[in-house]
């Protein structure tokens, strides 16, 4: 299915809505059938029915345009397909799938979330969920081996495939995928790691002070480590205890590998960017600036905090209107939409429902589908600006 044509202004889903409905009560209803048909197959896996249709033909001189809207999207919520929606969303944008010659289960992040949706279950289970879920949807125990969960976080499929030097890529991935942020965060989001703890390498915010010779040319320009660093040795310190296989590792120590590649420490696994030994080894750490004793207390915190909410909303926009990642999307829609939404407690389809029945969503998305963008790519995330942006500043 194309996805919806938006135009350079809808893009940016701004304030941007100056039309009027049309006059006249046939184009209003042809509006809102233009807006559900391009929506139905990305969410529900079909066309219009004729009785959606029908609905919307009679319906929408007498209720409304966005009332009619939510009747039929309300519609959608109950239906299987939309478990399916779920799973490729959160498939698409961990870019994890599938099962793996090496014997991991590569489905068991997509399995959770349609799991959520055909169970009724909150969205955040997807972080706080203490058990996996099969390729029949049932409930399995999780396959990292590690004490404590934090839903598809703590699943090998995610560990495995994001593992990379100083855990950075799980971090980052964490942080794109269900906080929609990029390093630097605000100080208000994630407050920084005092200096003195961090290694020598990430310490440094000029070249000048870059004590450690084995970051003085290799990294950007030599610029701003600590800026970004003192927030990624949080999450980063999350991932300390799991393997480049995506295995728990109690022995784990996050000590550099003085014999290996820099940020690898022995024996598969990876290095922390704490100084101290004692720190280095522990899972404990920070999450949206609460201290927390493990990436299971780190999933919670996430969960049910209103960043990650807001972080869902984006997502679903972005999947339903067929926007990149990381569009440039106001700030203030974002905030208006979650503000229907309880944080914690919202699950798939109330996220769907908030999204697909605001009011300027739709103006937008009809605005775009009047007047399609010609196939530039001014929206695409600018070169070096990672799989997702956060452009998006109030
Ligand atoms: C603007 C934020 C930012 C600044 C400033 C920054 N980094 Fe990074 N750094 C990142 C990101 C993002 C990654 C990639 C993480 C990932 O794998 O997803 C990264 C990756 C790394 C890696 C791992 C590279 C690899 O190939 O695995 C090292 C080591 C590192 N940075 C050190 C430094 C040092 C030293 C400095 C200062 C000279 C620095 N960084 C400055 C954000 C930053």
């Amino acid at each position: 299915m194309r996805p919806l044509a938006l135009s350079a202004c809808a893009a940016l889903l701004a304030a941007c809505v100056g039309d009027k409905p049309p006059p006249d009560p046939a184009a209003r209803s042809e509006e809102v059938r233009t807006y559900l048909s391009a929506l139905a197959p990305i969410l529900v896996s079909r066309t219009l029915s004729a009785d959606e249709i029908a609905l919307i033909e009679q319906k929408v001189a007498d209720e409304g345009q966005i009332a009619v809207a939510r009747q039929v999207l309300s519609g959608w919520l109950g239906e299987p397909a939309l478990a399916d929606a779920a799973r490729e969303l959160i498939q698409t944008r961990l870019s994890v799938s599938g099962s793996g010659i090496d014997g991991v289960n590569y489905e068991l992040p997509g399995n959770l979330a349609a799991w959520t949706v055909v169970n009724g279950a909150p969205w955040s289970t997807l972080v706080t969920a203490d058990f996996c879920v099969g390729d029949d949807l049932s409930m399995i125990e999780c396959d990292s081996g590690a004490p404590y969960t934090a839903g598809l976080l703590t699943t090998r499929a995610y560990l495995k495939a994001r593992a990379s030097r100083f855990n950075l890529t799980r971090a980052s991935t964490l942080l794109n995928v269900f906080a929609c942020q990029r390093y630097p965060v605000p100080q208000e989001v994630e407050p920084s790691i005092a200096k003195e703890r961090l290694r020598a390498m990430f310490q440094a915010n000029t070249p000048e002070e870059q004590e450690d010779p084995a970051a003085a040319d290799a990294f950007g320009n030599g610029f701003g480590c600590y800026n970004c660093h003192s927030q990624f040795a949080w999450h980063a310190q999350l991932f300390v205890q799991f393997d480049q296989d995506g295995l728990f590792r109690p022995d784990a120590t996050g000590l550099q590998d003085p014999e290996g590649e820099l940020g690898r420490s022995v024996g598969g696994l990876f290095a922390s960017h704490l100084a101290d030994p004692a720190e280095a080894a522990s899972p404990a750490s920070q999450m949206l600036g609460v201290p927390v004793a493990d990436l299971g207390e780190a999933g919670r915190v996430l969960g049910e905090s209103q960043v990650m909410t807001e972080c869902m909303a984006r997502n679903i926009l972005e999947y339903g209107a067929g926007l990149e990642p990381g569009a440039k999307i106001a700030a203030e829609l974002i905030s208006e939409i979650a503000a229907e939404l309880s944080p914690g407690q919202a699950t798939f389809a109330d996220l769907v429902l908030a999204v697909f029945g605001n009011q300027r969503v739709y103006q937008t998305l009809v605005e775009g589908i009047r007047h399609p963008a010609p196939p530039a790519d001014e929206a695409a995330p600018a070169p070096g600006d990672g799989e997702q942006g956060s452009e998006e500043q109030s």
